[in-house]
């Protein structure tokens, strides 16, 4: 059998397409059927503006019997979404992910995953906020919430996220309480669907109750439109929504909460395309230890390519997300899985970035970056800049696109940092590595270009002092970033430590 449903403004393809907010769900729906149905051949086109174009498209998707998945139709054109890896430099943290003694909403704010996010603002960024969620605050609730008052300044409400009116009285009436405006929301809010498991036959697509789809809409949808009733009368504040894997990748017995984190990615193209505002949509692949997945195994995630991820390891990622271009980012994926390598794309553009590549031919890289700059200064979407030998063209002259992409493709921009030269910097290097998680540590690499920022820094220097016996301080660091630097100073002190203890 072979089922085609065909949209329009399910998928923001490029610049000029509009979102439907009531389409932009479906995609997580078909992929949930694709996988719930491996036999049947499901497919979605989702058609362009132009109904002009709709009658040619359909007829090519109709002469194809094998795919399956979703596509779209733009300029006479077949699109397929890939996922395109971030680079190791794109990904590490130098950026704050908010502003630094901002004010911000937290929906779902007692969930697992939203107080290991919010300890970690309140602590080290001196936020203000507000939690929301629908429970009393008793049990293991007014736990977090000591906890987290114990670390600034929280303020928890009892309302449903889907409620527009009471969440814009619960925001107004702590803006007049801060004396500020809100910077920025964070939608934590989920209903748990973990229950399913129990019975995941009652959950296919083919037997899944209209209740399943109103709870699991219920935060995730018209949560979502009350948070941006809210942010609508705030033009600068920022958005981050909270989403799963499974909106990309569908979810087997997940139909509705696939759909549900679906919604948030349509819903993030149209804020961010149309809306012209600032958001990010995450997309995670499986917390354990806190959260509705804590305890639960995670090897069926783990062959489908979704990994598991501690809370530190997730803490790190949702900073390194919050700093990376793009505003769509799933966060977790194991990209040695064959499932997760299909979905890859040849190319490297990330939805909705420009890329401009340019070939310096002789001329001052800078100067050349320069007179670029002024063109895509307005640009409403990221832009990467990729210097190249030479741009390739085709037998005509013309640009080849394809084999563009190819060589500026994140990934083969790897850097060939230079070896430490002496015991002491690889010893140093090695701490780095600690300190940092990253290994290949150059001599020469910034501490900063390789995502340290003050936190790391305090780590760094405690393991410094604690491996090396040598206090350096942030100073020093700061100064010289390198391992060499730091090699130089760790040289001096010992020496001045030595002429003092020899006096
Ligand atoms: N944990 C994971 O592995 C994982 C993986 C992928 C994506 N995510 C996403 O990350 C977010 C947080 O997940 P989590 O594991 O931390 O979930 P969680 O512990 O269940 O937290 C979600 C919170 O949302 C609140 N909530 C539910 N419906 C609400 C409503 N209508 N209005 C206000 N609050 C509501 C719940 O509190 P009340 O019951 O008090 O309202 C709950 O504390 C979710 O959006 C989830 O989809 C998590």
């Amino acid at each position: 059998m072979r089922l085609l449903v065909l949209t329009a403004g399910a998928l923001w393809v490029r610049d000029g397409d509009s979102v439907d907010l009531g389409a932009c769900a479906l995609p997580g729906l078909i992929r949930t059927a694709v996988s719930e149905h491996p036999t049947m051949r499901v497919r979605q086109l989702d058609l362009p503006a132009d109904d002009g174009e709709w009658a040619q498209a359909v007829r090519r998707e109709l002469a194809d019997r094998n795919h399956a998945g979703v596509v779209a139709a733009r300029d006479g054109r077949r699109w397929q979404p890939k996922l395109t890896p971030l680079a190791e430099t794109e990904t590490e943290t130098v950026t704050a992910p908010v502003r630094t003694g901002g004010r911000y909403l937290v929906t779902g704010g007692l969930g697992g995953l939203a107080v290991e996010i919010a300890g970690h603002l309140l602590a080290a960024y001196g936020v203000r906020l507000l939690l929301v969620g629908r429970s009393t605050v008793d049990g293991a609730k007014a736990d977090r919430l000591a906890e987290l008052s114990a670390l600034g300044d929280v303020d928890y409400v009892q309302a449903d996220v889907a409620d527009a009116g009471a969440l814009e009285a619960a925001v107004a009436s702590a803006e007049a309480r801060w004396g500020h405006g809100l910077d920025g929301v964070l939608h934590l809010a989920a209903a748990d669907p973990t229950g399913q498991w129990a019975e995941l036959e009652r959950h296919t697509l083919a037997n899944e109750a209209a209740a399943t789809f109103a709870e699991q809409y219920r935060p995730k949808v018209s949560g979502t439109l009350a948070v941006a009733a809210v942010l609508d009368r705030r033009p600068d504040a920022s958005l981050v929504l909270f989403g799963s894997v499974n909106g990309e990748f569908g979810g087997n017995s997940f139909g509705a909460y696939a759909a549900a984190s679906c919604f948030l990615v349509g819903f993030a193209e149209y804020w961010r395309h149309e809306r012209r505002r600032s958001v990010k949509c995450l997309a995670w692949s499986m917390w354990t230890d806190v959260g509705v997945n804590a305890g639960r195994p995670v090897e069926a995630a783990r062959r489908r390519g979704f990994r598991a991820i501690d809370p530190d390891a997730g803490l790190r990622l949702f900073l390194d997300a919050m700093a990376a271009p793009g505003h769509y980012l799933l966060l977790g994926l194991d990209l040695a899985n064959p499932t997760i390598v299909a979905d890859l794309g040849p190319g490297g553009v990330h939805a909705g970035e420009l890329l401009v590549a340019y070939a310096p031919d002789g001329v001052d890289p800078g100067v050349v970056r320069a007179a670029i700059a002024a063109g895509i200064r307005d640009a409403v979407v990221p832009v990467r800049l990729v210097a190249l030998p030479r741009i390739p063209r085709g037998v005509d002259g013309s640009v080849d696109t394809e084999r563009l992409l190819l060589d500026t493709a994140p990934g083969r921009r790897r850097r060939t940092p230079a070896a430490p030269r002496s015991d002491l910097e690889r010893e140093i290097a090695g701490v780095w590595s600690a300190a940092l998680g990253r290994t290949a540590i150059g001599r020469d690499d910034s501490f900063f270009e390789l995502g340290g920022n003050s936190l790391r820094a305090t780590r760094l220097l405690a393991l410094v002092d604690d491996r090396l016996g040598v206090r350096v301080s942030t100073q020093e660091l700061y100064e010289s970033p390198t391992v060499a630097g730091m090699a130089a100073a760790v040289r001096e002190r010992r020496l001045v430590n030595s002429k003092e203890s020899a006096r």
